[in-house]
């Protein structure tokens, strides 16, 4: 997960207040058609297809900037980067909405690709052989995120594992920024072995871990 912006600004602990917005009724009407409660949580997880992701968006943003605890308006430029990963090959989201249909957390990740920056990125940074092992038939987890107040509850680890489950990749990849968190703690009990500790992104200051492992994910 890359910071919002690449000026070296570090993360502050504050973050903005979620802004609830009303629900358009068709969405509801899809989310009541396809919803999966989630017996931890008063929760629905379900697919969010690109078009509804785009229509998300600024509620994904917000529970990024939160989760992350980047500054608040920190995420100027995700919008178009996010839209723009939509249309990526094998892109895939799962989203958790709450009872008052909205969104809690998600995930969404897509095909690794030759070319692609973060791909890249990683590449520079592995053996030929570790490329050879790691970086065929791939899926790149992109962002995982849970907000705040719903933290802590196993929410992201059931979001995440319905994400992994539709995956038809041999592998998944993701960075996560160094350190001791409930983030590192999920990606080991799910098995995620390092890939490559201690890289350093362009115009990232932090050093972060590439995690990956084999799927299916019970495998
Ligand atoms: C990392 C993150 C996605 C993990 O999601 P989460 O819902 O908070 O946590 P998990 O799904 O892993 O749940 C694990 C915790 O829930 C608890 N839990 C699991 N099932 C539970 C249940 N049914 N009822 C209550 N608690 C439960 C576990 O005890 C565990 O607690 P611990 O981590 O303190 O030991 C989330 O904390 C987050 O968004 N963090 C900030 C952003 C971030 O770091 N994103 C990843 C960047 S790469």
């Amino acid at each position: 997960m890359l910071p919002p912006t690449t000026d070296g600004r570090p993360p502050v602990a504050e973050f903005a207040p979620l802004r609830p917005k009303p629900l358009d009724r068709g969405l509801m009407e899809v989310m009541l058609a396809e919803h999966t409660e989630n017996a931890h949580l008063d929760v629905s997880l379900r697919v969010l297809h690109p078009a509804e992701f785009t229509i998300r968006a600024d509620d994904l943003i917000d529970i990024y900037v939160a989760a992350m605890r980047y500054p608040p308006g920190s995420a100027a430029g995700r919008r178009n980067l996010w839209q723009e990963h939509s249309w990526r090959a094998g892109f895939g989201c799962i989203a958790a909405f709450g009872a008052d249909g909205l969104p809690l957390a998600f995930c969404y990740g897509y095909t690794g690709q030759d070319g692609q920056w973060w791909h890249n990125e990683v590449r520079r940074g592995l053996t030929h052989q570790a490329c050879a092992e790691w970086l065929d038939r791939y899926v790149e987890l992109t962002e995982l995120h849970v907000r705040p107040d719903c933290q802590g509850r196993g929410l992201g680890e059931q979001v995440l594992r319905r994400f992994l489950d539709a995956r038809s990749e041999r592998r998944v990849l993701l960075s996560t920024p160094e350190g001791e968190n409930r983030a590192w703690r999920l990606y080991r009990r799910l098995g995620f072995q390092d890939v490559l500790r201690q890289h350093r992104f362009t115009g990232d200051p932090r050093p972060f871990g590439i995690l990956g492992r084999r799927l299916p994910i019970d495998s």
